[in-house]
């Protein structure tokens, strides 16, 4: 039992890194099972899900070697498929992309139903409609989807009815070694889905149209090994941008594409942060008040879903009455409840949140529902001069490489402490 203790009302100054993507890090880590080869990943996240997804990989018989604390070299030759363990596969959503990674190697695959963060139903039925139009059938029994494409897949037109980032990545990752050429339409933009394709082009795909509504793949025989980096994490360099302009502060944010943080950029401005911008680093400050503000979660280049709850945050702190409307994800308001705790004046209606901001929060003790809540709640502990107790904090360490470590560099009073499981008892 990990809580984190955040004594906040400090202004966040100085310079924080920003690391490698999660949403790409997982996908281009198993999509290296596709080139039965070695593939060397630099610029990795040191976050649970990664660690995850690459014990995942070491029980399917990949060899795992870091070369340093952000680089890994994958062997996939020795991997063996339908064996992934039902209680790792089952703590992470990125599992769904063994199903489209085994398929795309073995003609079949058996993989556990995914896990993740706790929005209500997330369904996979796209990912299904996708495997089946290549020519797979597909089951869900026994707590696992099972697919196998006897004849092989062939490439094929696919139409999602939802954009969705995880169908998107996996009917690329099902159809790069098809026979002929698959086309997507209706394809999610995310500069994750961009990044998965670069890296399997690097291998040898032949993949176009990332980052557009269409995305054709020419079916290749064989992949390659390759030396890839990944790119920055627009939602964690999004969630310090929030940090910053929270605090009062003024954060130099580096290794980002700035580009990536135009809607968060955008959002910010008109609430009266300060942002410039430069090639691969942006800087974040904020003197006067914060002004009420509108904002609806899209796809990409929308503003991201992911960075709902942190926006939620500066919410509070903004005079006057905003509107959050979420869009992409079915139940993303679990940590309102939180935020009320800490005496934040928000009532949800259907998929909108409206914030009455303006009065101050008060330190609590409260539970980080789920990844990018947990970090909202850490933003609001830093704006609260007292003491903020945030608990399951896993879920943040699922996501944020050293949160404490960097926010400590940059001024904050937060520190991680363990409570015994005895302790932990007696307090709920
Ligand atoms: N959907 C369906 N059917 C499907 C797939 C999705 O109805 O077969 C619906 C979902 O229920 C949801 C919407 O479509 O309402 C979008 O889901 P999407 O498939 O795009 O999301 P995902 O692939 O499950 C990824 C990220 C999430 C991020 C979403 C949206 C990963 C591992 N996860 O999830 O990241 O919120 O895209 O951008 O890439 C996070 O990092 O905190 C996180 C939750």
């Amino acid at each position: 039992m990990e809580k984190l203790i955040v004594n906040g009302g400090t202004p966040l100054r100085g310079k924080v890194q920003i690391s490698g993507m999660k949403n790409a890090a997982l996908p281009i880590i198993i999509a290296s099972l596709l080139t039965e080869d070695v593939c060397v990943i630099e610029n990795l996240p040191a976050i649970i899900d990664v660690s995850l997804a690459l014990n995942i990989m070491e029980r399917m018989g990949c060899r795992i070697r870091m070369l340093s604390a952000d680089t890994v070299e994958i062997d996939s030759r020795g991997a063996v498929g339908g064996i992934t363990p039902v209680e790792l596969v089952s703590q992470m959503r990125a599992s769904t992309y063994f199903m489209g990674a085994e398929l795309g190697r073995w003609n079949e695959s058996k993989v556990g139903y995914p896990g993740g963060c706790d929005f209500g139903v997330r369904a996979i039925d796209q990912h299904i409609k996708a495997f089946e139009a290549l020519g797979a059938e597909v089951s869900v029994d026994g707590g696992y989807v099972r697919s196998k494409a006897a004849g092989g897949l062939r490439g094929t037109s696919i139409y999602f009815d939802v954009v969705t980032v995880g169908g998107t990545i996996n009917a690329m990752l099902a159809s790069v070694k098809a026979k002929g050429t698959t086309v997507i339409e209706n394809a999610a933009h995310e500069p994750h889905i961009v990044d998965t394709a670069n890296f399997l082009n690097t291998c040898g795909a032949h993949i176009t149209g990332a980052g557009t509504d269409t995305i054709k793949i020419r079916g290749v025989e064989k992949l390659h090994g390759c030396t890839y980096a990944i790119i920055p994490d627009m939602i964690e360099a999004g969630t310090y941008m929030i940090a910053a302009a929270a605090t009062s502060g003024a954060l130099l944010i580096s290794n980002v594409i700035p580009k990536h943080l135009e809607s968060i950029s955008a959002k910010l401005e008109e609430m009266g942060v300060l942002i410039e911008e430069y090639d691969d680093s942006v800087y974040v400050t904020r003197s006067g008040k914060l002004n009420h503000v509108n904002v609806k979660t899209l796809p990409y280049p929308g503003f991201p879903t992911d960075m709902q709850p942190q926006m939620g945050v500066l919410m509070c702190l903004a005079d006057g009455m905003s509107y959050l409307s979420e869009t992409v994800i079915e139940n993303r308001f679990k940590y309102v409840n939180e935020l009320q705790r800490m005496g934040a004046n928000i009532r949800v209606t259907g998929h909108t949140a409206i914030f009455d901001g303006g009065a101050p929060l008060t330190g609590a003790k409260v539970r980080a529902v789920d990844l990018r809540a947990g970090a909202a709640l850490v933003i609001a502990g830093l704006t609260i001069p007292g003491i903020t107790e945030i608990s399951e904090i896993d879920h943040i360490e699922r996501g944020y490489e050293n949160i404490v470590g960097k926010l400590t560099n940059v001024g904050a009073d937060i520190r991680k402490v363990i409570f015994s499981d005895s302790l932990a008892a007696d307090e709920a």
